[in-house]
């Protein structure tokens, strides 16, 4: 039996965004070849057991950032790692960040992003790219990108202030040309220009530990930026993406925007649904440095809960991670100044358990929701739906067998990833990964890794998914605002 003949995954539940089916899915040449009951199928074919397990379509990282050179350092997870360890979680494909410092080239930034990655990747891949400065050239660049690079989907940051970050003005002419583009616009939403004041003040009044990373830049930095970025958006009728929502105040924000009619999706990431910012007042230096990241995890511990039961309810769509890792002795380069700590941490394995424990376990979500957040959302934002994100006939076979009742427990001991700890160390997670396929090869399997880096690929995306455009263009063609047609003024007019 080898896998060149096919894999049949027999009896299992197999589970999609909106029904659950007890089927066979046979697989072959990376492809889903039928999902049916009793299938016949040829002899050699390898054949796994899946009764009482579900059968769903890999998880997709929405956000991640490996070996990202950041903050005077680099992220350990690399992109072999990274996929590594994703492939380890349950996740068959990531989109991580291009971000070209300011004033260079977004098209030679994407180039040495694919020359990084391409030869390492496990799994499939994408990528966004960040827009961190603004000009004709800037512009020109997007639409090779989206045109022929497979990108569409730019970032904006409103936080890093004289490094990244955009204002207000640059930031409606680059959603004006997301939306010409037909890309997605997304945003890093945080006020920069507070945050360098609230940095100031807290050093000021001698505050130089974790806790003053949160201190500087309390929820409504977030809140606020949120609000502004979706009335920019709403101004050009740009779809809008807010990503890493940490706080109650910007979920709030997101879904009362929804409730509007905006279209508008908030990603929640692995980080935010499974801890809080109590962490930052640890007594341990190195354990409350170990969960900076902006915009901050909050300290209010109703936040997870909250931010879940909106992820459950759809007024927020998708989860990534931010994974974006760095080890103690990195985060140490800000010992003695919270503001020179690396920005980030770890999620990318363990996304998919805490989202299970936390939502479908805990009873605030199905087993289809789970699928939709995990992954079809991310797929239809992204617009490679039904090619990821579902298990069906012609899908990729990027394939999980998923055990819900079996138990894991998370540590820095046994995770795949590169980093020295785990924010999520000691949690205790039902929902486990016992077999991932990427690309219809068996990848992980009771614990084993068997992967070849350069296995995965990198997923072109085309423009104007229509998950996402279907509204907003006929919001153009219906919502215009045409001026009132009058007779001409005749009166007097004074003279100036
Ligand atoms: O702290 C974070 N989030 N680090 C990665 C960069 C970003 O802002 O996403
Ligand atoms: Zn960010
Ligand atoms: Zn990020």
């Amino acid at each position: 039996m080898t896998e060149s003949c096919g894999i049949l995954i027999k009896g299992g539940k197999v589970v999609n965004e909106d029904c659950s089916v007890i089927s066979d899915v046979y697989i072959k040449n990376g492809k889903i070849i039928s999902v049916g009951q009793n299938l016949q199928i040829p002899v050699g074919v390898r054949v796994i057991d899946a009764t009482n397990k579900l059968v769903i379509p890999g998880g997709i990282d929405t956000h991640t950032h490996m070996e990202l050179a950041f903050m005077g350092t680099k992220a350990v997870d690399d992109f072999h790692v990274g996929t590594k360890a994703a492939l380890a979680g349950g996740t068959t494909m990531i989109l991580d960040f291009v971000i070209p410092q300011k004033g260079r080239s977004l098209l030679d930034a994407y180039n040495s992003w694919r020359e990084m990655a391409d030869p390492k990747v496990c799994c499939d891949y994408s990528l966004h790219v960040a827009v961190t400065w603004w000009g004709d050239k800037v512009k020109t660049e997007m639409e090779t990108l989206a045109k022929e690079k497979g990108v569409n989907s730019f970032k904006m940051f409103m936080a890093y202030k004289d490094v990244f970050m955009l204002k207000d003005s640059e930031l409606y002419a680059a959603f004006a040309w997301c939306k010409e583009l037909g890309a997605v616009a997304q945003v890093h939403a945080e006020n920069g220009d507070l945050i360098a004041e609230g940095a100031r003040k807290m050093l000021s009044l001698g505050i130089t530990g974790p806790e003053g990373h949160e201190l500087c830049r309390p929820e409504e930095v977030e809140a606020e930026a949120t609000q502004r970025a979706i009335t920019i958006a709403h101004a050009v009728n740009c779809p809008l993406y807010v990503v890493h929502v940490m706080s109650k105040s910007a979920a709030k924000v997101v879904s009362n925007a929804r409730r509007n009619g905006r279209v508008v999706f908030g990603e929640p990431i692995a980080a935010g649904l499974g801890t809080d910012g109590t962490n930052y007042w640890h007594k341990e230096w190195a354990h409350a440095a170990g969960f900076v990241m902006g915009p901050p995890l909050r300290p209010d511990p109703s936040t997870p809960g909250f931010l879940m039961d909106l992820l459950a309810n759809d007024d927020l769509s998708v989860t990534g991670t931010d994974n974006c890792t760095f080890s103690v002795c990195q985060k140490a380069l800000g010992k003695d100044d919270f503001t020179k700590i690396p920005n980030g941490v770890n999620g990318v394995e363990d996304r998919m358990s805490i989202i299970w424990e936390k939502g479908v376990h805990s009873g605030k979500m199905d087993e289809n929701r789970f699928v939709a957040v995990t992954s079809s959302n991310a797929a239809k934002i992204f617009n490679f739906y039904p090619q990821k994100g579902r298990i069906a006939q012609n899908s990729d076979a990027d394939v999980v067998i998923w055990d819900p009742k079996m138990k894991r427990s998370i540590s820095a001991k046994t995770h795949h990833q590169a980093v020295d700890y785990n924010i999520f160390e000691g949690m205790e997670c039902h929902g486990v990964p016992l077999i991932t396929i990427s690309r219809g090869k068996v990848v992980y399997d009771d614990g084993q890794l068997q992967v070849s880096p350069g296995h995965g690929t990198f997923i072109h995306r085309q423009p104007f998914s229509e998950f996402v455009y279907k509204r907003i263009k006929q919001r153009d063609q219906v919502r215009t605002p045409t001026a009132v047609i009058r007779k001409p003024y005749e009166g007097k007019v004074i003279s100036v």
